[in-house]
């Protein structure tokens, strides 16, 4: 039975069904078949549920890099590998071969190495959507330094948060960024978030949009003049499996963000396995996945499991509607995509546009269609499928998460018939498991319940970086012996899992994770502001969107409150990002809280979605009283 691959239903059956009565086995055919190692492992799995220590093909080693580049070159060395796709529609797309790649990932490499960063340090990646950025990733996987990867829309604030977590000894950025018709000016981001990191001991500059730029002497550097004179040659940090390959930040619905580490071989095994499989890639297919490198979609599924499986993949730098919105269709035809995969939100947006945008391009090409990020309204899956897969491409609406490292449930195409916001059966090796409030596993079918997995699989996070106790807290403990998702799902009379949303404080705004507390926090910086709750809304093409109640103190409460919304999204910019803006801010006079001081969000859910004649019982609160002003006052 080929595992690597699969055919068709009643192969994935079998697959399935092989992955759970022996998981142990079946990860370990599949390593060992697919992989390059430089010494086998002695242990496949490692699992102690109590502590949440969970180790994949203990006493390997590799590189991952190895089996990205290095193993491709006799085969596919003349294949392209990365295809750059630029802001500009009139800029030449890049094609980077194989051979290319693994020639200028040894050269950035070497200029690592000669800056002193050694195995185990921790980069911090700060880069718009260009081949270094790709390159400088692997780089720091060729020498077994630690990349963490922060998406270049994020603050300063967020960005210095993110460096001194992880004690990251150096930064690599860009001078700035394109962005539509938008230029970015990435190192004034940088320096500013450089201003309060200790660690931080050397910035590498790549140039972009050879804007004027202040360079810290001794600190900071072109890159480009480095990389003229490293060597193309640069032979691989061997990696014990267990290594951290990377630590990728996520929100959490209190705190600060969770470092989420990810370590090298089970995250490669996982990360390939399920590219291969989710977009039955073939040879010659041309793949693009839309998201950016700085979330675990670009991750898993622009680098490591296209590049590790020998697939192109497209990197594109610029934004859905630029120069119009037929860009990405546009795109589609010139490069003759294959499979592409995208987020609910981008379709929405393209949706609204008029159909002459896609009408006019040849999408022919196209084979498999892809989304992921929050769950797909029916109306975005129909409008996808009739116009751009032309109702042949299937759809794989992909479930996952950054703290699974790859696509857990999902359709396998030509073999799991999908069905609209349905994103169908767990991927082999995956068990599912719903669970009641009171911590009971829900078995049957045509139910609804909390979603955990039962069995741990190659590519988990192991571990928060620096605070193994809050991973323990967040994932293992309101389930015992289980992973919880912090997602709700409904499991239907076959067997499909639909994904319902969270069931924490976590909201998917455009496909993007964001914690209430830290936004409640930045808001209640504001000197005007005394306390603040935060809860989504549905919106037509973010899914959701913030609404804000906010108390203010007295002093503030005379001031303009159009000027103040202003002000506090200003805040929220700053702390955040642009992505966290509130759309709705309500000035209120209370927050209606339980009688240990807990704020009721369900209650403000209810309001902000426009059902306030829904709440329910609100006797047992603190202050019922505040209730009817804040429906009053509900915008
Ligand atoms: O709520 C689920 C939602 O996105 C969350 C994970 O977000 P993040 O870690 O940023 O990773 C996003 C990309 C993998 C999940 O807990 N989510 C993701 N994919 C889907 C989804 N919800 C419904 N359907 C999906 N296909």
């Amino acid at each position: 039975m080929n595992l690597y691959h699969i055919q068709n239903l009643e192969h994935y059956f079998q697959v399935y069904r092989h992955s759970v009565d022996a998981p142990e086995q079946f990860w370990a055919q599949i390593a060992q078949d697919n992989f390059v190692w430089q010494k086998p492992w002695n242990t496949i799995l490692n699992w102690n549920p109590d502590t949440a220590e969970v180790r994949w093909f203990e006493g390997a080693q590799l590189n991952i890099t190895e089996n990205c580049l290095d193993r491709h070159l006799e085969t596919r060395g003349d294949k392209t590998a990365i295809l750059f796709e630029p802001n500009d529609p009139n800029d030449p797309a890049e094609h980077i071969t194989y051979k290319e790649l693994h020639t200028r990932v040894c050269k950035f490499a070497n200029v690592l190495k000669d800056k002193g960063i050694k195995k185990g340090d921790r980069i911090c990646i700060y880069l718009p959507m260009i081949p270094e950025l790709a390159i400088a990733v692997l780089a720091c996987a060729r020498i077994g330094a630690i990349h963490s990867v922060v998406f270049a829309g994020f603050s300063a604030t967020a960005l210095s948060t993110r460096i001194n977590d992880a004690e990251c000894s150096m930064v690599i950025t860009s001078d700035g960024s394109f962005r539509g018709s938008k230029t970015i000016d990435l190192k004034g981001i940088v320096d500013e978030a450089l201003e309060d990191t200790p660690t931080i001991e050397n910035v590498l500059v790549v140039k972009r949009i050879h804007s004027d730029i202040v360079m810290k002497e001794g600190r900071d550097y072109l890159v480009q003049p480095l990389l003229d004179v490293a060597s193309g040659d640069c032979p691989i940090e061997v990696m014990d499996a267990e290594d951290p390959l990377f630590i990728l930040y996520t929100s959490g619905s209190t705190g600060k963000p969770k470092g989420m580490v990810h370590t090298t071989a089970g995250y490669m095994v996982y990360s390939a396995y399920t590219f291969k499989n989710v977009f039955q890639y073939q040879e010659d297919d041309v793949y693009w996945c839309t998201a950016d490198i700085g979330w675990i979609t670009g991750h898993s599924y622009i680098v490591y499991g296209p590049l590790a499986n020998g697939a192109t993949t497209v990197m594109y730098e610029g934004v859905p509607s630029y120069p119009d919105w037929g860009r990405f269709w546009e795109v589609v035809q010139k490069h003759k995509i294959t499979q592409f995969y995208t987020a609910p939100t981008a379709i929405r947006a393209l949706a609204k546009e008029n159909l002459e945008f896609v009408e006019k391009y040849n999408l022919s090409s196209l084979k498999v269609l892809g989304t992921v990020g929050e769950p797909i309204n029916e109306e975005a899956w129909h409008w996808y499928n009739d116009n751009i897969g032309k109702k042949r491409s299937p759809i794989v609406d992909t479930w996952w998460q950054t703290e699974t490292g790859g696509i857990m449930i999902s359709p396998i195409p030509f073999a799991t018939p999908t069905i609209p916001t349905f994103a169908t059966l767990p991927l082999p090796g995956i068990q599912p498991a719903l669970m009641d409030e009171h911590g009971k596993e829900i078995l049957g079918n045509q139910v609804d319940g909390r979603l955990c997995i039962k069995f741990p699989w190659p590519s988990m996070a192991r571990t928060i970086w620096g605070n193994h106790q809050r991973y323990i807290d967040t994932y293992f403990s309101a389930f015992a012996k289980k992973y919880f998702t912090g997602d709700g799902a409904f499991r239907d009379a076959t067997g499909y899992y639909r994904i319902t949303g969270r069931v924490d404080d976590v909201i998917i705004v455009s496909g993007h994770n964001l914690g209430t507390a830290p936004i409640e926090d930045a808001i209640n910086e504001h000197p005007a502001v005394a306390e603040s709750a935060i809860v989504g809304f549905p919106h037509d093409i973010k899914g959701n969107a913030l609404y804000g109640y906010v108390i203010l103190k007295e002093t503030g409460e005379t001031r303009n409150h159009e000027n103040l919304r202003k002000e506090i999204n200003q805040v929220i910019t700053e702390k955040i990002g642009p992505i966290a803006k509130l759309d709705k801010i309500q000035f209120t006079i209370g927050l209606p809280k339980t009688r240990s001081g807990k704020i009721m969000r369900r209650i403000l859910r209810k309001i902000a979605h426009g059902e306030s004649d829904q709440l329910g019982d609100i006797s047992t609160l603190l202050n019922p009283e505040v209730v009817e002003a804040v429906i009053k006052e509900a915008l």
